[in-house]
């Protein structure tokens, strides 16, 4: 099928007339040198988090069933309305390029039968998402995310513990003023009376909300707490809270995961609004953030307190409620009927994901790289014999990883060492014709400009003792 489509697309697409310069996709971008070396670094720390917590690593497809997305996401969420790249094939099959990385894990999940293992199944993920945004700093058409989610257990230290494998990989990368914005939005039983209310509080302020809203008033009221437009965040302000309106299960399981939080250390604001811009949460849901205003504004407070109690001061202003966010790093909450919704049997879930372009993005700047560049010995060479000997002494050096630079493509000694120069190598490594011929070498010492001739097999063993000085 793959090929009668592709043959039908070429005929149909007709190059354009005139000028053609190459681009990439608006919203889409190519990852390179530095930035590439940054994504890596991020990527190795998420892994070996996800490992010390016995997460495995699961890939699904890029492509699913158009269904998939609609029946989990949500179709009053943004992703769903505006967001998705979809396409069909010829066979007339709806497929979408994923927007998001849970809705193909549950899918795994049920289709692979891992209801039958051992529970909880803990599975992390790290590859390219698609949401047609509108792109600007931060929001882009491709993104990549790594994704941590636990399947068949409801206890909220798993809760805790997605929370915990973010905050530890954003720690670890050392960026500053982490919190955590955290909610709980209830189950289907206590969330019927807040979105009642809801409704309630909504009703005669229905022709001031954006037109989206009012479309969201019937079908999904908490969509109107997610709503970026000016307009409708002032409204929410006065908006009946979910936490106001838990049962007791979803009190004392949220109350639960915030004891683990405190136990943890880890700062975290209660965020009455947050409903997160996917439907299929329960429960918990929470975004990190790095914002350096939540802390200024705590440590006012803090200061505030202390002058009341001296009876210098007003009052405290009650509940610390989160500032004012710039993007969120990362995402997640728990979703405790998406795999019986998507047909499997009943299992409690939680999960997240870190923006791993977002990260980078912070990271990028301060990170050291100076490690990755460093090259210990550059291969200079004269002669056909000196590369084919100098590419087998490479293989030697790379079972031990020291790193190795070349140029066998140039044959001037002089360019050669100019580049042995720009790469700051310890050593350099010369091999002409004539040594090649005494099977020795000629190795110069980059820092003190010394030079010396060594039998070839002894200059491995040699290069070893001297990095160790
Ligand atoms: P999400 O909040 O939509 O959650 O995305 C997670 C993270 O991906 C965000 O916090 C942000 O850092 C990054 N991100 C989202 N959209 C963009 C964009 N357009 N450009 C750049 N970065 C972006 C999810 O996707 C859920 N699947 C997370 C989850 C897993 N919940 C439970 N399990």
């Amino acid at each position: 099928m793959a090929k009668k489509q592709g043959a039908t697309a070429a005929k149909k697409a007709v190059a354009p007339k005139g000028k053609w310069i190459p681009k990439a996709p608006r919203g889409m971008r190519d990852v390179l040198f530095e930035e590439a070396l940054v994504r890596e670094k991020i990527q190795n720390i998420a892994f070996e988090q996800a490992r010390y917590y016995l997460y495995d690593r699961i890939e699904t497809p890029i492509l699913e069933d158009t269904e998939l997305f609609l029946r989990s996401v949500g179709d009053t969420t943004d992703i769903i309305e505006k967001q998705m790249y979809n396409l069909k094939t010829e066979g007339g099959t709806q497929l979408t390029m994923r927007p998001e990385g849970t809705a193909g894990v549950v899918r795994s999940f049920i289709e692979q039968g891992m209801q039958n293992l051992p529970q909880p199944v803990k599975l992390f993920y790290y590859g390219p998402m698609f949401r047609h945004e509108n792109p600007q700093r931060g929001r882009l058409r491709q993104l990549s995310q790594f994704g941590v989610e636990v399947l068949g257990d409801i206890s909220s230290s798993y809760d805790a513990e997605v929370i915990l494998i973010f905050f530890n990989i954003l720690k670890q990368l050392k960026i500053k003023d982490l919190v955590v914005e955290i909610n709980s939005i209830g189950d289907k039983s206590c969330r019927s009376i807040w979105r009642t209310k809801l409704r309630d509080y909504y009703r005669n302020k229905l022709p001031k909300v954006c037109k989206d809203c009012r479309n969201r008033f019937q079908r999904n009221p908490f969509r109107l707490l997610d709503c970026k437009e000016k307009e409708c965040v002032e409204y929410r302000a006065g908006a009946p809270t979910m936490l106001d309106n838990l049962c007791h299960d979803c009190n004392s399981h949220f109350k639960g995961v915030l004891e683990f939080l405190d136990e943890l250390e880890i700062p975290y604001a209660l965020s009455p609004y947050l409903v997160r811009g996917l439907d299929y949460y329960t429960r918990t849901v929470f975004e990190i953030f790095s914002n350096p205003a939540f802390f200024e504004k705590q440590a006012k407070e803090q200061k505030k307190e202390e002058e009341v109690k001296k009876g210098e001061g007003g009052g405290t202003e009650g509940q610390e409620v989160a500032s004012s966010t710039p993007l969120a790093l990362a995402g997640g909450g728990r979703y405790d009927d998406l795999v019986k919704m998507l047909g499997g049997k009943d299992t409690p879930a939680m999960g997240g994901a870190i923006g791993i372009d977002r990260v980078a993005d912070l990271v990028g700047k301060s990170m050291n790289l100076s490690e990755e560049h460093n090259v210990r010995v550059f291969l200079v060479q004269l002669g056909m014999i000196a590369k084919r000997k100098l590419m087998k002494l490479r293989e030697v050096f790379r079972k031990e990883k020291i790193s190795v630079a070349e140029s066998f493509g140039r044959d001037s000694i002089k360019a050669q060492l100019k580049i042995a120069d720009r790469l700051q190598a310890d050593f350099v490594l010369i091999l002409g014709q004539r040594e090649a011929l005494d099977d020795t070498i000629i190795l110069r010492d980059m820092k003190t400009g010394s030079q010396e001739i060594i039998p070839l097999p002894k200059i491995f063993d040699e290069i070893k003792k001297r990095l160790k000085k």
